[in-house]
């Protein structure tokens, strides 16, 4: 593709190309099937640049586009209503603030830090973590929530992303971090697993009418 050296800086990784001479091609094929794939998202995902930060207003526009990339894949997720940008962005960054103090919480909200995952001047993902428990907390959510921009999944952001938030959260004091994913989210349960998120149970949910099983992990933190 025009522009780009290394398949690490495609957004169809793997493409449908690598993806057969990494498991087809009997005379250069990889051993095992998938390691070119497994080095190449490596490689993506440790890019120079690639850093954890407070969402800033300069970046507002990328994140916008995340919210976009989610609401066209109809993935649930909290992103706000891009279409809904005059009404919430202007506020944003102000909110984001006020929740990591504490400020005007709703209720059964404890103070939360949030954190986008950045590279050159492209938003790749958000976290967030929640500086303590509720029993609601417990049973969904835990103490750190992600999402990597869609279109960018399957390239190792999720798993960097996690481990960056996980320091973050040893900063905020926090020693037991709780992580929760929807059971059927293969893709989020290895991110903990990679994280050495030792699995604790599954718990019965039930959100807005819908039910669904919540595996729960911990992470050990500042030991
Ligand atoms: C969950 C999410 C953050 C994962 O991010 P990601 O950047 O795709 O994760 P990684 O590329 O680091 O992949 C982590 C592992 O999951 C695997 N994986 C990724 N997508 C997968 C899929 N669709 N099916 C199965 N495994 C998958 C990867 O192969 C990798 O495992 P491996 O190292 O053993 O190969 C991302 O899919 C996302 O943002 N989803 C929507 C929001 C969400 O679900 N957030 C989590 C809420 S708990």
């Amino acid at each position: 593709m025009e522009g780009i050296t290394h398949c690490g800086e495609c957004e169809a990784l793997p493409c449908d190309k690598l993806r057969a001479y990494s498991y087809d091609d009997p005379e250069h094929g990889d051993k095992p099937p998938g390691a070119r794939i497994e080095r190449c998202r490596r490689w993506a995902a440790d890019k120079p640049g690639l850093r954890l930060i407070r969402p800033e207003q300069s970046f507002m526009d990328s994140y916008l586009d995340v919210c976009r990339g989610y609401k066209e894949l109809g993935v649930k997720h909290h992103f706000p209503d891009p279409d809904e940008f005059e009404i919430w962005g202007p506020g944003l960054i102000r909110r984001f603030e006020d929740d990591r103090l504490g400020i005007n919480l709703k209720d059964g909200y404890v103070p939360a830090s949030a954190f986008w995952l950045v590279m050159g001047g492209e938003v790749i993902g958000e976290g967030n973590i929640r500086h303590s428990l509720t029993p609601v907390l417990e049973r969904f959510g835990g103490h750190i929530g992600y999402a990597v921009r869609a279109g960018r999944w399957g390239m190792g952001y999720g798993s960097v992303l996690l481990a960056l938030l996980l320091k973050e959260a040893e900063k905020l004091n926090i020693k037991n971090a709780l992580i929760t994913c929807n059971e059927e989210n293969i893709a989020s349960r290895r991110v903990i697993e990679k994280n050495n998120g030792v699995y604790i149970d599954t718990v019965d949910n039930t959100y807005e009418g819908e039910q669904f099983k919540t595996r729960r992990y911990m992470v050990l933190l500042g030991y």
